[in-house]
């Protein structure tokens, strides 16, 4: 029997996301599409990243999108950052809640953040004093390639259950697990979260899956059962990390979101508003395809054909 918990949906679409499109989205619109996605029930949204704007060039306004967001209240704005000076812009900006990213593979570690684990790790603790000045700041961690590196291919579960130890002795209760390359399979997936929620309880640990094989929906079901109660997502299955060769689009939030609603399993959001967010998105990025399941079928009885003989 699938139990019936209510689960919490973050959207990342507007990092993860826009991270990996070419197209640079003007300010104005960042802050329309955010605003959209807090009108759906989302309660968390991740707005973009404070790192290298030659990096990722589609943040170098994210000062400005911050500020833009201060009039939306009920929602918590998150960015990710790959480094203390990440967290130190995005605490002058008024972010209260960082996600630090790195990846448990060294080989992605050093292609995406220019750095070795251990070496993130040494940031992570300035990061957490730092944080520590201001009771009002969350650090959250990703930990990217969880599930398998493009680079590495395998990546063992001691390395993870390593890593998880070495935040969790920083003081982190926040972890989320991600799935950068989409290499993660359900077995696989329920297997670890299992292992990290029976071994450290106190930890917050949340599930990060990207669709590349077709297994996002599989996994977050597997991770679920496993006793997952919070999951990142993005809306119309956009995302995927530039500096992980083959990546695509994380698990879409209106799929999600349809998932748990036709399991009868609570999650705040409204997923025909979430439709009207995909509507946006398609005339803000013309040349980025929606994928996600639900749009392009439509809900069940949509296509209803009325026989009149
Ligand atoms: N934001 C803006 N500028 C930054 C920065 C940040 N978070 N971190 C460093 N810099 C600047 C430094 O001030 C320095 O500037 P200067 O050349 O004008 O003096 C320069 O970058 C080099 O600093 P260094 O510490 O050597 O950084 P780096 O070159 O090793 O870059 C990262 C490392 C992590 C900042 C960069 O690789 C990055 O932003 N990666 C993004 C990763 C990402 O978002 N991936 C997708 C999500 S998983
Ligand atoms: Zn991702």
């Amino acid at each position: 029997m699938i139990p019936k918990e209510p689960v919490e949906i973050v959207e990342v679409g507007p990092r993860d996301g826009l991270q990996n499109i070419s197209q640079y989205v003007e300010t104005d619109q960042k802050i329309e599409l955010i605003g959209l996605l807090a009108q759906s029930g989302l309660k968390e949204i991740e707005i973009g990243g404070f790192v290298h704007p030659k990096a990722i060039p589609q943040f170098r306004d994210i000062a400005e999108v911050t500020k833009g967001l201060d009039n939306i209240k009920g929602v918590k704005f998150t960015a990710l950052i790959p480094n203390l000076r990440g967290a130190r812009n995005a605490i002058e900006s008024g972010i209260k809640k960082m996600h630090f990213v790195f990846s448990v593979s060294k080989s992605h570690n050093l292609s995406n953040a220019r750095r070795t684990p251990d070496q993130s790790l040494v940031e992570l603790k300035e990061i957490m004093v730092l944080a520590s000045s201001d009771p009002g700041l969350e650090i959250s961690v990703d930990l990217a390639t969880t599930f398998g590196c493009p680079f590495e291919i395998e990546v063992k579960r001691d390395d993870i259950m390593y890593y998880v130890n070495r935040v969790y002795d920083l003081g982190v209760r926040s972890m989320t697990l991600c799935d950068t390359a989409g290499y993660g399979n359900p077995r696989q997936v329920g297997e670890i979260f299992q292992s990290c929620l029976e071994h450290r309880p106190e930890v917050l640990f949340r599930a990060h899956f990207h669709d590349t094989r077709g297994l996002g929906l599989a996994n977050a079901l597997a991770a679920y059962q496993a006793g997952v109660r919070s999951f990142d997502s993005s809306i119309g299955g956009l995302g995927g990390c530039p500096f992980a060769p083959g990546a695509t689009g994380n698990v879409a939030t209106e799929d999600l979101v349809f998932m748990f609603d036709e399991m009868g399993i609570e999650n705040g959001v409204n997923v025909r508003a979430l439709f009207e967010v995909c509507r946006y998105l398609e005339k803000m990025i013309p040349d980025v395809p929606i994928t996600s399941s639900l749009y392009k079928a439509g809900f069940p009885g949509d296509h209803k054909v009325c026989r009149t003989s």
